[in-house]
């Protein structure tokens, strides 16, 4: 049992499946009273009645009121989980505004709305924990989509903002960030997906173990693919070299595809 999350109160959003799901079942062991959020009400429905949770389906930018409705006044545990991998059009082509304006909500403002609906009553208490499910295209980048890879970026960003402004006012942040998980998201990723995150990908179960790990070792960087920090190290220590290494990878995607 991990003892920061015991009894605690949980909203996970995008949670009917993959890896939120995995998230909520983690937490759920754990003891904690889980809301189970996600676009698809059947599904937050189905999780919610394995695990003993409440289902509260809708946007995960607007859970937060209805989700301290069900959990008598207090969240302890926020995961801004749900996420959306859209291309956003090739460049030269139709410019996917939709795709991009969808990436934005999703990936970023879904994060930054809860925590504007969170921080005053997780600063008056001098507790909270934020969890972002960032991905590793948030420290690097990712093949073929460029709204996902600077969304991702952006949440990253926001999480690392979050955690440097409040840890010493008692909030914890973390941010996770796999590769490739076998989930819907990477089913529909196409072939940029197959190339680059289906030979290396792990379950939704593995990412929740990485995520407790990071909480008992009071982490906030928290990476399922433990060699994301070499890749992560070496754009840092070498861009040119490092854009070179992802454009070979880019030409044999093209090549491939
Ligand atoms: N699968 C991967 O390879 C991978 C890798 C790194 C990061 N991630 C991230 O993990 C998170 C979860 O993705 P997943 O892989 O479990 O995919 P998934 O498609 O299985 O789950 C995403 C869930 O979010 C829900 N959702 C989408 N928009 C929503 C919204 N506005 N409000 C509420 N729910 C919404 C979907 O209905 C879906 O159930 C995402 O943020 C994703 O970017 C995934």
């Amino acid at each position: 049992m991990v003892e920061a999350v015991q009894g605690a109160k949980v909203v996970v959003t995008g949670a009917g499946g993959g890896i939120g799901a995995a998230l909520a079942r983690r937490f759920a062991g754990q003891g904690a009273q889980v809301v189970v959020n996600d676009l698809d009400a059947d599904r937050a429905e189905a999780v919610a009645e394995e695990i003993g949770g409440i289902a509260v389906p809708g946007d995960a930018s607007r859970v937060v009121p209805e989700a301290l409705d069900a959990l008598g006044g207090r969240i302890d545990v926020y995961c801004a989980n749900a996420g959306v991998g859209r291309d956003g059009g090739e460049p030269g082509g139709p410019l996917d505004e939709q795709g991009w304006t969808l990436s934005w909500d999703v990936n970023v403002m879904a994060h930054v709305r809860a925590a504007h609906a969170l921080l005053p009553d997780w600063l008056e208490r001098g507790s909270g924990r934020f969890v972002s499910t960032v991905s590793a295209a948030g420290l690097l980048t990712m093949i073929g989509t460029a709204p996902y890879s600077v969304t991702k970026h952006g949440a990253y960003a926001f999480a690392e903002w979050l955690s440097l402004t409040y840890r010493h006012r008692g909030v914890k942040v973390h941010a996770i960030c796999p590769q490739g998980v076998r989930t819907d998201m990477l089913t529909d990723s196409g072939s940029a997906g197959e190339l680059v995150l289906r030979p290396t990908a792990i379950e939704p179960e593995d990412v929740a173990e990485a995520l407790f790990r990071g909480i008992e070792e009071d982490r906030f960087l928290i990476l399922p693919h433990p060699e994301v920090a070499e890749y992560y190290q070496a754009r840092a220590a070498d861009p040119e070299r490092w854009l070179g290494g992802m454009n070979r990878i880019q030409r044999h995607w093209e090549a491939t595809r």
